[in-house]
This record gives structure tokens, C-alpha cells and sequence, in this order.
């Protein structure tokens, strides 16, 4: 079991970032320890620049998202937790790769046509070759489990594409170069929305703060928002099906139930025939317990800024040990002679 994923270090982690993929990586990380497997999760710095970037603000944000993931549980001595930029075989195995990806397979990519929008011609290149530098992420350590959310599911298939293709095109039938990797797509309820609109995903782009739980707000902050989000006058229902068409609604009852470990309608059962009045403070409160040792720990790393750059320095040094013969053997299959 090898598991690899990757994450841009853009934005200000927020809730939705934690339920919906860190504490995948958390659990998946203590279950390939166990299982004697390995676990790589690396910032996805060289992705972050396929949209316009602020340099200082590329290294700074790198650096918070290594103390956010620390803080959450993640454990640099169980993964191996690194940026691209210091792992050159992410770009060198993407060039290659980008002799084997087609146009046509790009093309079809929707996350390029929804952040390309009518303007393709002004979009930069790496914004188009984006999935072809993912690819080469988990082709590049063998992965067999991919933690990604919903929407990443169409740039794991199309790694699964390219890494077929090669292996037809340059690898013998009985010693394949690349291992087709599976995406490990976390249950719907992981899909946290955002405060103010139940329809729109919580996210760092939001105008309105208010919309998400930043992982570093205080108390204070998390129980103005808990109280001020959106939902409608009705109670809490008992069952599920009465959370149709309230979207608001069932967002905060699968927030909890996330937080708590429970499912929906466990939720239900204990807070069914309640109003918010009764229910948003005892979520405000779950969150509080959740976020902040988290808080805390976050803080603490910030100020060690030698200790995350050492841990970075450390992880970089196993992906480059880890990658090594998977990009020799696939510049030896092209016929391309190293030095
Ligand atoms: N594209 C992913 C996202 O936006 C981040 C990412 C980059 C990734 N490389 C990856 C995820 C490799 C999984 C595997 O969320």
C-alpha cells in the first residue's frame, strides 16, 4: 500500500479543507503504517503556479500549510510530507509524461474548462498540463491509493491513461514502469458547504469570511460564525428525509456529524424537534474541542520556522531517494541517455 496525495498550499486552510481531505490523509498515513505501507504527502507548490501568484506569498502559504497538516495529525515520521520544488523528478517525469498525454485527453479535463472559461487562448500552459504534472506526482512513487476529493477524480483517471499508455508504448508486458493508481474518494459527508449558501462549497475564495471556519480562528470567532450561518426557521427534523431542500440545514448536521463521528440521522436522533437555538451551540462547542488543540499546535510550529523548513528538507530527501529509479527507468525506456 503506498499512498500519495498532494495539496496547494493556497488560502487559508479552512474546515472544509480539514473534514474533507486531512483527516483522510491522518487516517489512511496510521493505516498504511500499520499495514507496513508508505504514505507521501507533498504541498503542491509548481501547481500553484499554473494561476497568477504572489512569489513571497507562495513560500510563506507553504509553510502554513506544513504546520496545518502537522498540527492536524499528520506525523513526519509516518509520512513522508514534502514540496515539489525540492523533488526536481515531479517536472523532469512530467516532460516525459508529455510526450505520452494527448490534447484530446486535456481538452476534456473539466477543471481546466471551468477555470479556463471562455478565455483559453490567455491562459498560461501549465494551467492546461496541470493533470500531466499531477500524473507524474503519484506515477513517480508507485502509488496504489490516491486520497483526493470528487472533483480529482477525473485527473486520477486520466494519470490511470497515461500511465496504460506508456507502459504499452515503452515497457515490456511483464515489467510495467508505472503502477495504475486508485483514487480513495471520501464519503459525501466530507463535503463541507459553506456557511452562507448550503448549494456553494465552503472555500478560501469565499468574499465573505463568514462562510467558512478558518482552522486558525479562536473561539470566539468559530461561535459568532456557528451562530451567524444561514439555515431556515424550521426545527431539526428526525429523520433524514426531512432535510430535503434544506440545504443549510443538513450542512451543519453532517458538519457535526464529521466532527463527532456520527452519522446523519445519529445526529437526528439526538437533536430532532430541536430548533438552532438549541443546535448551533452545541455545534459552535464540538468545533471549538476539534480546532483547538489544533490551534495551538499550529501556532507553536509557526514560530519554529528552522523546525518545518528542516522537516520539509527531510521529506525531500526520501522523495528524491524514493523516486529515483522510477525516473531513471522511465528515461531509459525513451531511449534518452543520462548523464
Ligand atoms: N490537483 C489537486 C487539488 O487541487 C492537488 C494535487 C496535485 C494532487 N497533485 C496531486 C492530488 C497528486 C492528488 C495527487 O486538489
Amino acid at each position: 500500500m503506498r499512498v500519495v496525495s498532494g495539496i496547494q498550499p493556497t488560502g487559508q486552510p479552512h474546515l472544509g479543507n480539514y473534514l474533507g481531505a486531512i483527516v483522510n490523509y491522518v487516517k489512511l498515513q496510521d493505516e498504511a503504517h500499520a499495514a507496513g505501507g508508505e504514505c507521501f504527502i507533498f504541498l503542491a507548490d509548481l501547481h500553484a503556479i499554473s494561476m497568477p501568484h504572489d512569489p513571497a506569498e507562495l513560500s510563506a502559504t507553504t509553510r502554513e500549510m506544513v504546520a496545518t497538516l502537522v498540527a492536524c495529525g499528520l506525523d513526519p515520521s509516518k509520512t513522508v510530507l514534502f514540496n515539489q520544488a525540492q523533488v526536481p523528478a515531479h517536472a523532469e517525469l512530467q516532460w516525459l509524461l508529455s510526450g505520452t498525454a494527448r490534447m484530446g485527453w486535456l481538452n476534456r479535463m473539466t477543471q481546466w474548462k471551468d477555470k479556463a472559461g471562455k478565455n483559453r487562448e490567455g491562459q498560461s500552459i501549465a494551467l492546461f498540463t496541470y493533470p500531466v504534472l499531477q500524473a507524474a506526482d503519484v506515477l513517480l512513487y508507485q502509488a496504489t491509493h490516491v486520497p483526493v476529493g470528487e472533483d480529482q477524480k477525473q485527473h486520477l483517471e486520466l494519470a490511470r491513461d497515461i500511465a496504460q499508455k506508456f507502459n504499452n508504448d515503452f515497457a515490456s508486458e511483464d515489467a510495467p514502469i508505472f503502477t495504475l493508481p486508485e483514487p480513495i474518494i471520501p464519503p459525501e459527508a466530507a463535503r463541507i458547504m459553506s456557511l452562507r449558501d448550503g448549494n456553494a462549497k465552503m472555500s478560501k475564495s469565499d468574499v465573505s469570511d463568514l462562510a467558512r471556519i478558518n482552522l486558525i480562528d479562536d473561539a470566539d470567532t468559530i461561535m459568532k460564525k456557528v451562530k451567524k450561518a444561514k439555515t431556515d426557521p424550521e426545527p431539526l427534523p428526525s429523520e433524514e428525509a426531512g432535510l430535503e431542500g434544506r440545504a443549510e440545514a443538513l450542512n451543519l448536521v453532517s458538519i457535526y456529524g464529521a466532527l463527532s463521528g456520527q452519522s446523519v440521522s445519529d445526529v437526528l436522533g439526538e437533536f430532532g424537534g430541536q430548533g438552532f437555538g438549541v443546535f448551533k451551540p452545541a455545534l459552535g462547542e464540538l468545533m471549538i474541542d476539534t480546532l483547538s488543540p489544533i490551534n495551538t499546535r499550529f501556532r507553536d510550529l509557526m514560530q519554529d520556522r528552522e523546525a518545518l523548513d528542516a522537516i520539509l528538507a527531510r521529506g525531500a530527501a526520501k522523495a528524491r531517494e524514493a523516486s529515483g529509479d522510477t525516473l531513471a527507468a522511465a528515461y531509459k525506456a525513451l531511449g534518452l541517455v543520462r548523464g
